[in-house]
């Protein structure tokens, strides 16, 4: 696509992403405003991890900073999957709630989600929210710097949340929660339970949160099959996805956890 000069970024063919100079232009959706405002607490607090919300261009995109670095392209290849990259992302997903912590979203705040209305037997993964955090971990949202991930991008998801199911989110994609033929073969063999415990400790979870991680994330597995699947009725695009591998992947992902809940347990 040429864009008065921008370039085209991405290969996940989500969102229509291109580069201008330092800055990226997106589509706007209905809570851009509000990702926007987030975005600025979070570089008010310090957080500078996450692009710079700048807002909207003549041609009425959002406009946001152009962040550096080289975003993994499925599947993880072997330089993304070594201790140090879960060690450092477990460091920035602290540093983002700690900054994220006290943000009240504004009354008239919208929060993105998937198509599709939602299906019976989701369960909600906690009670209250304690913050607002990106809850889309997958690896096109991780931008690398000197082979770690050092910032995050594309926060169209992001939404109240607690830290725990928003860490589960991070382990879906980077332990991974995932049955081994699922795995980037560099983690088809891996220890997930000591990546598990290897990340708590670098994120500084405390006992509470450890208790809890894997019933999390026991739900959050049912309640993404769930979802994608009336994202797939509802959208085609989200119906490709669901065919390319998503419908099989799911139900073996929650198969693999359950059969291995305990051993994560003990290692936590
Ligand atoms: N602010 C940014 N800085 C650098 N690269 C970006 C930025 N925003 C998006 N990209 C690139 O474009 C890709 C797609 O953008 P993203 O915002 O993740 O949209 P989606 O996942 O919805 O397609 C990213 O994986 C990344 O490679
Ligand atoms: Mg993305």
């Amino acid at each position: 696509m040429n864009d008065g000069g921008g370039q085209q970024l991405g290969e996940g063919g989500w969102t229509t992403v291109v580069r201008i100079g330092d800055t990226v232009r997106r589509p706007v959706r209905p809570f851009t405003a509000t990702i926007q405002q987030y975005l600025a607490h979070l570089h008010a607090l310090g957080f500078d991890a996450a692009p710079v919300p700048l807002g909207y261009d003549d041609s009425g995109r959002e406009v946001l900073s152009y962040v550096p670095g080289d975003v993994p392209v499925e599947p993880l290849p072997a330089e993304a999957t070594g201790p140090e990259v879960l060690t450092a992302l477990a460091r920035l997903i602290r540093r983002l709630h700690d900054a994220a912590q006290g943000w009240v979203p504004p009354e008239d705040a919208v929060f993105g989600s998937l198509p599709g209305i939602r299906p019976s037997g989701v369960m909600p993964l906690f009670a209250t929210p304690e913050l607002v955090s990106h809850q889309d971990y997958c690896p096109g949202n991780v931008v690398f710097r000197n082979g770690v991930p050092a910032s995050l991008i594309d926060f169209d998801l992001a939404r109240p949340t607690t830290r725990v199911a928003d860490i589960v989110n991070a382990l879906y994609w980077w332990a991974p929660l995932l049955h081994p033929a699922d795995r980037a073969p560099a983690l088809a063999e891996a220890d997930i339970p000591a990546r598990v415990r290897l990340f708590a400790d670098a994120y500084g979870m405390n006992a509470e949160q450890r208790s809890t991680l894997v019933d999390v994330a026991i739900q959050r597995g049912r309640n993404a099959s769930l979802t994608a699947k009336t994202a797939a009725d509802a959208d085609p695009v989200f119906r490709r996805w669901w065919n390319e591998g998503v419908k099989d992947r799911m139900p073996r992902a929650e198969a693999w956890l359950s059969d291995n809940a305990g051993l994560i347990r003990a290692a936590l």
